[in-house]
C-alpha cells in the first residue's frame, strides 16, 4: 500500500486562528559544535572478568546482525532514520522546529546545561536507578528446567521520582523550555506517569503546565490525574484515546508558538522531538552497560523493553545498537489478540504512513484511516510508533513481539508475588513476554528487562480483573 498522508500534523493547523511565526526564530543560526553526549561518571569496582557469554541464542537473526553495524545506522541530524522519520508539518512550522533543534544542539554541547541536567537527575530524579537481580523470578523459570535458564535483571526505572523513566526526559526538556523563555508547557499523556512528570518538572522550574489526557484515561489513570493537579497542572479532558490527546496538544502549541513550548514525552512527532526524547532517555542503556560490567564484568546478552511509542525502549536499546551481540527485543500491547483486531500492535499489524508529524509504521484501514487501538495499558494505546523503532524493525536490528492484556496481567501479578514489586501495565508486556522468551535461552542468559514505571497506578485495574470480575 502506498505511503499514506493520514493526519499528519497539517491538521492541528487547520484548526487554528491564532496562529503566530516570528520571522527571528527562523535567522537561528545551527551551533557548530560537536554534539557530545552527556557521560555519567560512576567509579567503577574491579571488573569480575570470569563471565563468559553464553553463546548466542538459536533464534538469533545473525544475518541481520552481521549487515547492521553502527556505521551502517543512518544519521539521525535530519532526523529521517532509513526512510523513516523527517518533519511532515506546515512550512510555518518548520522555522519552529528548527530553534527547537538548535536550541537542543545548544544544550547537550553546553557543560552548564549538562552539569544542571547531571544533578537534577542525580538529586531530584533519584538516578542511578538500580540494575536488580530478579533471583526469586530467575528462580521461578530455571525450576521448570531442571534448574537451568537465563538470569533476569530489572533496570528499576519505577523508582525514579514520578515513578517512570517519563522523568528523564520531562526534567531536560522543561530546561529547555525555560531556555528558550517559554512561560507555559503543553504535553500529552496516557498513562498519566509523562503528565505527572511533566507537571512535577514545571512546578520545579516555574513554569505552567497544561495536560490533554482522554477522558477515558482520566478514568481508569486517576491516581496520576490527582497528582498532576496537586502539582498544579491544568489537566484538559479529550474525546477519544491518548492520540486524540496528542492532537490536542500540538493544537494548543501551534495556537501560541510565542509563549508555548510542546513537551512530547513519547518518541514520536517530527524531528526533533524522536531524537530529543531518545536522547535524554539514552541514560537509560548507558547506566545498564556500567552496572553490567560492575556486576557480572560483561554485557547484557538480551535487553527486552514495552513498547508504547519507544520511549524506553529506545532508552534501553540505543547504547547497545551497535554491538551486535546484544539482542534488542521490543513488546507491543497484543490487546485482546493480533486476530481479534483490537490491539497497539503497530509493528506486528500496522504499515508505513504519516501521522503527527512524521513518516512511521501506523495503524490504519484500507482507506488510510486511523485505527483506535487497544490495550489494557493507556500509555500502550498509539496507533503508531516512532521512527527510530521503525528503522531497527526494518533492518532487522531489533526484534518485535506482542504480550496481549491477560499476559501483562499474569506479568504484574507474578513480579508482585515473587519479587514483591508491582511493575506498571506498560512495563507488565516486557515482563509478559518471559514466558514464551525464557525457555529458548541459554543457561546464564543475562537478560535486561525495563521495568519502566511503577504499577500502583494499575493497581484497582488488575485488583478488579484478577480477584473482583472472579468472584
Ligand atoms: C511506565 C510506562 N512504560 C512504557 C510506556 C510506553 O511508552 P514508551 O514506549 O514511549 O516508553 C509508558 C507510556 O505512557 C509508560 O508510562
Amino acid at each position: 500500500m502506498a505511503c499514506k498522508l493520514q493526519g499528519a500534523l497539517t491538521s492541528c493547523h487547520s484548526r487554528t486562528t491564532k496562529f503566530k511565526y516570528q520571522k527571528e526564530r527562523a535567522a537561528i543560526v545551527m551551533p557548530k559544535a560537536v554534539v557530545t553526549p552527556h557521560t555519567f561518571k560512576t567509579k567503577l569496582p574491579e571488573l569480575n572478568l570470569t563471565y563468559v557469554p553464553p553463546p548466542p541464542t538459536p533464534s538469533l537473526d545473525k544475518k541481520a546482525l552481521e549487515t547492521v553495524h553502527e556505521k551502517d545506522l543512518p544519521t539521525n541530524t535530519s532526523g529521517k532514520f532509513g526512510r523513516f522519520g523527517g518533519k511532515f508539518v506546515p512550512e510555518t512550522l518548520v522555522a519552529c522546529l528548527s530553534q527547537l533543534e538548535a536550541e537542543f544542539k545548544n544544550a547537550l554541547s553546553d557543560h552548564a546545561f549538562q552539569a544542571e541536567l547531571a544533578e537534577a537527575l542525580r538529586d531530584y530524579a533519584g538516578r542511578e536507578t538500580p540494575l536488580y537481580h530478579a533471583k526469586r523470578l530467575s528462580e521461578y523459570y530455571k525450576s521448570r528446567n531442571n534448574g537451568k535458564g537465563p538470569d533476569i535483571y530489572l533496570k528499576r526505572e519505577d523508582l525514579n521520582h514520578g515513578g517512570s523513566h517519563k522523568m528523564n526526559n520531562a526534567l531536560a526538556q522543561t530546561m529547555i523550555a525555560k531556555r528558550m523563555g517559554c512561560k507555559t508547557v503543553v504535553t500529552s499523556t496516557g498513562s498519566g506517569h509523562h503528565g505527572l512528570a511533566t507537571a512535577a518538572a514545571c512546578a520545579k522550574l516555574g513554569l505552567e503546565c497544561t495536560v490533554f489526557m482522554a477522558a477515558k484515561d482520566i478514568d481508569r489513570q486517576y491516581s496520576n490525574v490527582r497528582l498532576m493537579k496537586l502539582l498544579g497542572a491544568e489537566v484538559e479532558a479529550v474525546d477519544g484515546g491518548f492520540r486524540d490527546a496528542a492532537s490536542e496538544a500540538f493544537r494548543c502549541w501551534v495556537g501560541d508558538l510565542e509563549k508555548k513550548y510542546h513537551l512530547t514525552g513519547s518518541a514520536v512527532g517530527p524531528h526533533p522531538c524522536p531524537s530529543m526524547v531518545r536522547e535524554f532517555q539514552s541514560v537509560i542503556g548507558k547506566e545498564t552497560r556500567m552496572q553490567a560490567l560492575e556486576k557480572w564484568g560483561g554485557k547484557p546478552d538480551v535487553l527486552v523493553a514495552s513498547v508504547g511509542t519507544g520511549a524506553n525502549a529506545l532508552g534501553l536499546f540505543h547504547e547497545f545498537i551497535g554491538d551486535g551481540d546484544v539482542r534488542l527485543i521490543g513488546v507491543e500491547g497484543g490487546g485482546l489478540g493480533l486476530e481479534s483486531g483490537r490491539h497497539s500492535s503497530t509493528l506486528a499489524k500496522g504499515e508505513v504512513g504519516v501521522y503527527h508529524g512524521a513518516i512511521s509504521y501506523l495503524l490504519q484501514d484500507d482507506d488510510g484511516q486511523v485505527i483506535h487501538p487497544h490495550s489494557i495499558a493507556a500509555g500502550m494505546e498509539y496507533p503508531g510508533v516512532g521512527p527510530e523503532l521503525s528503522f531497527l524493525k526494518e533492518s532487522g536490528r531489533a526484534e518485535f513481539c506482542v504480550a496481549t492484556d491477560e499476559e501483562a496481567l499474569d506479568a504484574y501479578e507474578k513480579l508482585c508475588k515473587l519479587e514483591g514489586i508491582f511493575p506498571s501495565l506498560e512495563a507488565a508486556h516486557a515482563l509478559g513476554t518471559l514466558d514464551k522468551l525464557v525457555p529458548t535461552l541459554c543457561d546464564g542468559t543475562k537478560v535486561v528487562v525495563n521495568c519502566s514505571g511503577s504499577g500502583d497506578k494499575d493497581a484497582a485495574i488488575v485488583f478488579n480483573r484478577r480477584f473482583l470480575d472472579k468472584q
